[in-house]
């Protein structure tokens, strides 16, 4: 594993105390690879290993990213929740695909996703919800997420209000507007940061059942 920091502009020396970077395993099971490398990021980073940047295209075409944290993912796909009628709720309701991207920085690992996107059930929606302390319920409750907020003040007063009716009970019912995105891959692809840029890429690509792997150069 890296071991010390790598400047902007690295010189010959500063690759030389880095430490290893392995090169990356010839694999048809990308998830697997994707589970040891969460793994491996949930050990190193020290917030948020679960961060990844989620881009979607609005109605006009226009691209547009930010970040999501993921919770959870399997052969299924790769599954985040969020403000349905928010500015990526829209996107991905209108053009249901979408593109993920994680960096981890102590890894110096990229691993980058494409593929289509569905609803999460009203059911596995409900769990997570469940699971949420109940301020980060109200709080999802009271946002009116990427829409304009005329103050501050007012966003506080709504959660005041909602947490003197809920307080900390477990039964916060989940709104409507408030739900869960699955992505299913059709392609994932794995970049080790190797010496003097000459980095290493895995790209798969479902085939039927199951995956192809290409190396790319860097
Ligand atoms: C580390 C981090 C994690 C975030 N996790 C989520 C998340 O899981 N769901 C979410 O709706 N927004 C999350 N956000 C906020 C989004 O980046 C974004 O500001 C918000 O969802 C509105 O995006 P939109 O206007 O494109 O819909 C997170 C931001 C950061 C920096």
């Amino acid at each position: 594993m890296p071991t010390s920091l790598i400047p902007p502009t690295p010189s010959a020396s500063d690759y030389a105390d880095s430490g290893d970077r392995p090169l990356i395993p010839e694999t048809a099971d990308p998830i697997g690879l994707f589970q040891q490398w969460m793994a491996e990021a949930r050990a190193a980073e020290p917030n948020d290993s679960n961060a990844m940047s989620l881009a979607t295209v609005d109605a006009d075409g226009n691209p547009d990213v930010r970040i999501v944290l993921l919770k959870g993912f399997d052969s299924a796909g790769f599954t985040f929740f969020t403000n349905l009628e928010s500015a990526k709720g829209q996107h991905l309701t209108a053009h249901p695909s979408a593109a993920l991207g994680f960096h981890w920085k102590s890894l110096r690992r990229q691993v980058r996703i494409r593929g289509s996107v569905t609803r999460v059930s009203d059911a596995e929606t409900d769990a997570y919800f469940a699971s949420r302390a109940a301020p980060s319920r109200i709080s999802a409750i009271a946002s009116d997420q990427s829409r304009p907020m005329a103050n501050r003040a007012v966003f506080e007063q709504r959660i005041a209000e909602l947490s003197t009716i809920y307080g900390d009970s477990p039964d916060i019912p989940r709104p409507d507007y408030w739900g869960g995105f699955r992505l299913t891959p059709i392609e994932i692809e794995f970049w080790q940061d190797q010496a003097f840029r000459m980095h290493d890429r895995l790209k798969l690509y479902r085939k039927g059942d199951g995956w192809v792997s290409l190396r790319l150069y860097p």
